[in-house]
């Protein structure tokens, strides 16, 4: 990026719109937008008030910093150190995988399931930056959390965004294998375990490969062996009345119902939709066990 003397934001925007678009990066103008809004610690909406103002020579470097990490393809989350899930912000950086927003399904739906049960216990195996465990938690006002990985790291920034909602009295962090640190049973187990097939991790876009963390995406031979392991150790940690949520890849709904119908036999197992279409969370209900024949 070529800035020379203090010119207008526009012209700064312009410029680095092209930078990230000979990049190939795909949301040059968005991206370009974030980014110079974070440069000069102003919302996207008091930046297109001053398109017309000057940028400063510190703020131009600043900027300029910006963009070249992002040419490197660095996610804009991290650059800027937060993400918005569930409408709720979240402290993100390296140590932690982006939450996506197709995960919020998964959340819209262990919220409908939390409201039917009681005592509200939930589990979030693998819960990263704390994301759902987090936006559970702010919208079950009665839930108790327990928010579990094996990541050491992961569970740091997952306190910070506890905290940072008020929710840390009633999340619980804890580190370990998968369920195995659950200090007595709950009702709701979700879970966004990494799900991607290891041969595939190498053709994932950089942004992804580079920078996200392999423990938070490598799901092993076929993708399912976190799933697989989870499904195998949940029976001992759910109440009766109790249910799991499991997040995903689109083409792995038939295998995980399967796998879900074999260890839970007598629950209802579904596999529902994201808003792209695409198969997305797999849902065993214990509760239903009568209407199975
Ligand atoms: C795909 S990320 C999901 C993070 C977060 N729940 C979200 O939806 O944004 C998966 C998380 O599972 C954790 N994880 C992977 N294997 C695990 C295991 N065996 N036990 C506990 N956590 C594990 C990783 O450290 C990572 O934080």
């Amino acid at each position: 990026l070529n800035i020379g003397g203090e010119m207008e934001l526009q012209v700064a925007l312009a410029q680095a719109v092209t930078v990230l678009e000979d990049a190939g990066v795909e949301e040059s103008r968005l991206d370009a937008e974030v980014l110079l809004a974070h440069a000069l610690e102003l919302t996207r909406a008091q930046l297109y008030a001053r398109l017309n103002q000057r940028l400063s020579p510190q703020d131009q470097e600043c900027y300029q910093a910006l963009i070249a990490q992002r040419v490197r393809h660095e996610p804009v989350a991290y650059i800027v150190g937060h993400k918005t899930f569930y409408g709720l912000d979240f402290l993100v950086d390296r140590r932690v995988l982006i939450p996506r927003p197709e995960t919020e399904l998964l959340v819209e739906r262990a919220i409908e399931m939390a409201q039917a049960r009681s005592p509200r216990l939930i589990a979030d195996a693998g819960t990263g930056c704390g994301a759902i465990a987090v936006s559970l938690a702010a919208h079950l006002p009665e839930a108790t959390l327990y928010a579990l990985d094996a990541s050491p790291d992961a569970l740091a920034v997952a306190e910070t965004n506890c905290r940072r909602h008020g929710v840390e009295g009633r999340v619980h962090l804890l580190l370990g294998d998968l369920l195995s640190p659950l200090p007595q049973p709950v009702n709701l187990i979700v879970a966004n375990l990494p799900y991607i097939p290891q041969g595939e991790l190498e053709s994932l876009p950089p942004a992804i490969r580079d920078y996200e963390p392999l423990t938070a995406l490598d799901g092993g031979e076929d993708g399912l062996v976190a799933i697989r392991r989870l499904l195998a150790q949940a029976r001992g940690h759910l109440r009766p009345r109790g249910a799991i949520l499991l997040e995903i890849g689109a083409d792995q709904g038939p295998a995980v119902a399967r796998l879900a119908q074999q260890r839970f036999p007598m629950a209802k197992v579904d596999v529902i939709r994201d808003y792209a279409g695409l198969d997305r969370v797999v849902v065993v209900d214990k509760v239903s066990t009568t209407t199975k024949s």
